[in-house]
């Protein structure tokens, strides 16, 4: 997820459980200008593998150019983003943007399986809105053109992530490729992997929000069956990680978005939350969040 999932939370979900990663999606425009300005998108650890690199524009050569740019950084998969719904990139063409225009689809996917040595692979929504769920073109293209797995969000362009994930969509596309297909959209419990596991048929469950506040997920574990201690020693870890990959200053102040969302399930006062999420010291951060895991924190019913 862009801006929330760099090398330390994803490594660390992965030591919990998760089978694969994703990086967050790369801008191949920022490839093209310097591989410098993705270098920490593109940070893995040997053990995340496998690993996949996820890629977004609208221009072939230059989606090509950019996958051709990372191989050397020996990624396992390099994804196309047809899904993201943000204006910045939709509306300039790109992720879901791509999904109106099946023929650049096709090229897109056609190019890079072509030149490329490692496996080509695309995430989906179902189209660009209501009026226009071309997802069974889409996702026979992502096969015809030979990418080897399809991860699908079951919801429109339009859509963004208002309403509910259309499972039912999702199930249609398995029923119809014989490449492996994730689902994604709307997994929040250990129930709703099964479910989705279920109504789809899917061959793996992408799991995106949940994550953030549910890290335990990928073992199978509901956040209220995390104890308190387990959930500060998961932030004190986190934070280590955050600090040691970006630095102190930084990795604190990106923290915080983690941290927000690690402690929606608590009620908490904002007089207590506050100093957390603006607090840029990281002594005095330390102790207001060992004071705030000392007194009793009681989850929203
Ligand atoms: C902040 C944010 C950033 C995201 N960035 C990406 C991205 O870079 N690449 C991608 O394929 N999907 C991205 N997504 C979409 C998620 O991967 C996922 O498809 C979506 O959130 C639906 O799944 P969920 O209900 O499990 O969250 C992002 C979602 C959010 C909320």
């Amino acid at each position: 997820m862009d801006g929330l999932s760099e090398r330390p939370f994803r490594s660390l979900v992965r030591k919990m459980g998760s089978a694969m990663s994703y990086t967050e999606f790369i801008n191949a425009i920022d490839v093209m200008i310097s591989i410098q300005r993705v270098q920490k998108k593109i940070a893995y650890h040997e053990f995340e593998r496998p690993v996949t690199f996820q890629i977004f524009d609208d221009d072939p050569d230059r989606i090509l150019h950019a996958a051709r740019q990372l191989i050397p950084f020996h990624p396992d998969i390099i994804d196309l983003n047809l899904g993201c719904s943000a204006r910045h990139v939709a509306s300039r063409g790109a992720g879901a943007g791509l999904l109106p225009h099946p023929h650049k689809v096709a090229e897109i996917l056609r190019n890079l399986v072509k030149n490329l040595t490692v496996p080509v692979t695309a995430k989906i929504r179902l189209g660009w809105d209501d009026h226009n769920r071309n997802y069974l073109d889409i996702a026979r293209i992502v096969e015809d053109c030979g990418a080897q797995l399809i991860a699908v969000h079951g919801r429109t362009k339009a859509q963004g992530y208002t309403g509910q994930a259309d499972w039912d969509a999702i199930a249609k596309i398995k029923s119809m490729l014989h490449i492996p297909v994730i689902a994604n959209g709307d997994v929040q419990t250990v129930a709703d992997i099964h479910r989705i596991q279920n109504h789809t048929g899917c061959d793996g469950v992408m799991i995106g929000r949940a994550a953030l506040f549910n890290p335990w997920i990928f073992s199978y574990r509901d956040r209220w069956e995390v104890s308190q201690t387990e959930v500060k020693s998961w932030i004190d870890a986190h934070l280590n990680e955050m600090i040691a990959f970006h630095g102190i200053e930084e990795g604190l102040i990106l923290f915080r978005k983690y941290l927000k969302r690690l402690l929606a399930p608590y009620q908490i006062e904002s007089k207590d939350l506050l100093p957390l999420l603006t607090v840029s010291e990281l002594d005095i951060f330390k102790n207001h969040l060992d004071l705030l895991f000392k007194t009793a924190l009681t989850q929203k019913s």
